[in-house]
């Protein structure tokens, strides 16, 4: 039986921790499904594999593209699409159009976006009004990179109460998860104790209610890993590896044997 958003804050109820993790494609999202995975993010964080320095340049189109084959790799997990950047922050009608595509022509069953200023508010208030499932997303918002760089936020008195006021608005406005990105553990805490919603941390600390990373990161695929993430394994170098053996062995006209 698919996860549902009621599930995930069920969850936090029973203090079950929540599993995360990104893909971008079928393969990957079927194998994390089989794992185990909660939560399936097709993340903007794409953009690496699509060859761009961040995540301003993807598009919806993209982003579309890759939901789909992630849904059909996915029996269990809950399927969240990132909104990319300027698909949802011009207006109310356009967010609710870039997700309704989300919604209608992948499968998934949310969308997450960034930011939780007034506005950003206003537009969650509506989608979800509009029976959209919304995942907030605070501290760290690569899609604001000229503003904030990738830096930790939150490490003032000032900018952790601004943090802390956004995750509570957006809490109101219905989101039903929130991700906490590159903020101090006691913040991320002071958080995911003051919400009722799951927080989803990824670099915030062991306090969150779940934890998100990036696939390709946790696979030693990516070429730098953010500080905050763990690679479990080192496919580069397995993959490197294998690849090296298969052209030695075709050079030397040892594959295939017959
Ligand atoms: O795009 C992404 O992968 C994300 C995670 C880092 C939370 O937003």
């Amino acid at each position: 039986m698919a996860i549902t958003t009621q599930q995930l804050i069920q969850l936090k109820q029973q203090g079950r921790a929540i599993v995360a993790l990104t893909a971008w494609d079928c393969a990957i999202a079927h194998i994390l499904d089989a794992a185990g995975v909660d939560l399936i993010l097709v993340g903007d964080s794409m953009a690496a594999i699509l060859g761009y320095k961040n995540t301003l340049p993807i598009t919806l189109e993209e982003m579309l593209h890759h939901a789909k084959a992630v849904r059909r790799g996915v029996k269990r997990a809950l399927v969240v699409v990132d909104l990319p950047f300027l698909t949802y922050q011009e207006s109310v009608q356009q967010a609710i159009y870039s997700a309704g595509r989300v919604l209608k022509e992948t499968g998934a069953q949310a969308v997450k976006l960034e930011g939780g200023y007034p506005a950003m508010v206003e537009t969650v208030t509506r989608l979800v009004q509009a029976g959209i499932p919304v995942m907030g997303h605070v501290g760290l918002t690569p899609q604001s990179v000229h503003q904030l760089g990738l830096r930790q936020q939150g490490k003032t008195e000032e900018t952790a109460e601004k943090i802390l006021n956004e995750a509570i608005s957006l809490e109101q406005a219905g989101v039903f998860a929130i991700v906490l990105e590159h903020i101090p553990a006691d913040l991320a805490m002071q958080i995911t104790q003051k919400l009722s919603i799951p927080t989803i941390g990824i670099g915030a600390g062991s306090h969150c209610d779940g934890q998100v990373l990036v696939t390709s990161d946790v696979l030693g695929l990516s070429e730098k890993q953010p500080p905050f993430a763990k690679v479990y394994t080192n496919l580069r170098e397995t993959i490197t590896q294998a690849v090296k053996d298969y052209a030695t062995e075709v050079r030397e006209r040892k594959f295939p044997e017959y």
